[in-house]
């Protein structure tokens, strides 16, 4: 495979996105909030065409958090309606370009025919094998590690699991992401400097990135740049570079 000049020699295999700013990008315009939502949809097909385009293998997207139920209820609708929308008017698309698309979070607050849609976006896109979609729709992470807990809890009351069984392997393996791999890259828009209940057993070595961009103005431009910021990184993961070692071991 020929390099081409706009190239970036090290790519992320598991990019996460906190789509932050909607709102004020709204505001900003004298909108409606759901006007922000409905921009920001454009963002989310923007960021899958570039993440393909450069190879990424995961792209989470954190889309709706068990706390945001706690919205007004119009804005809480019109996000729902904006989610079904995009999830089932794109699946044939999606399975074109390669897109698998899995959805994480708890299914039990949603009706019936938002559960049949997040199957059926599921299946109609299974096949998919260069870039796997993932839509963090009511997800929290302290719930998702609570349910672990308690997972792991039953299974060693009933027997089926010894106390030193519990290792870090099998805690990640109870949690709603078990076969996924760790975000490597965590970017959260619009400047606020938070994870808000994201991914944070997984985000234990993840590079992070605030951009100061609204989440609507995230363009496939903007997810370049950020690829080009991770590349410039140093990942450690608790280790020392080849470069400083005797440096540091010299001490
Ligand atoms: C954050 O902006 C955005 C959300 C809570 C909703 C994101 C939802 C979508 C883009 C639509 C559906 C998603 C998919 C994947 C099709 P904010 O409202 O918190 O902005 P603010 O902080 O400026 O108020």
């Amino acid at each position: 495979m020929g390099a081409d000049m706009n190239s970036i020699n090290k790519i992320p295999t598991h990019v996460a996105i906190i789509m932050d700013g909607n709102g004020r990008w709204a505001k900003q315009r004298g909108m409606e909030r759901y006007e922000g939502h409905l921009a920001g949809v454009e963002s989310v097909r923007s960021v899958v065409r570039a993440a393909v385009r450069n190879g990424v293998k995961w792209l989470t997207l954190y889309a709706f958090s068990t706390e945001n139920w706690g919205r007004p209820v119009q804005e809480v609708e019109a996000i729902m309606q904006l989610f079904c929308r995009t999830v089932i008017g794109e699946g044939e698309e999606l399975a074109q370009q390669g897109v698998r698309v899995k959805i994480l979070g708890e299914r039990t607050h949603f009706s019936a025919a938002v559960v049949e849609m997040i199957e059926r976006i599921e299946s109609v896109t299974a096949a998919g094998d260069r870039l796997t979609l993932v839509l963090a729709f009511n997800y929290s992470s302290r719930r998702e590690m609570m349910l672990a807990v308690r997972d792991i809890a039953s299974r060693v009351a009933a027997g089926e699991m010894a106390v030193e069984d519990i290792t870090e392997q099998s805690i990640s393996g109870a949690l709603m992401t078990a076969n996924m791999p760790d975000p490597d890259f965590i970017i959260r828009t619009s400047g606020e400097c938070r994870l808000s209940n994201f991914l944070l057993w997984q985000a234990s070595y993840s590079e992070f990135y605030f951009p100061e961009v609204l989440w609507p103005d995230f363009d496939e431009e903007e997810f370049d740049k950020a690829l080009r910021v991770y590349a410039e990184r140093d990942r450690r993961f608790g280790l020392v570079t080849e470069d400083n070692s005797n440096e540091i071991h010299g001490q």
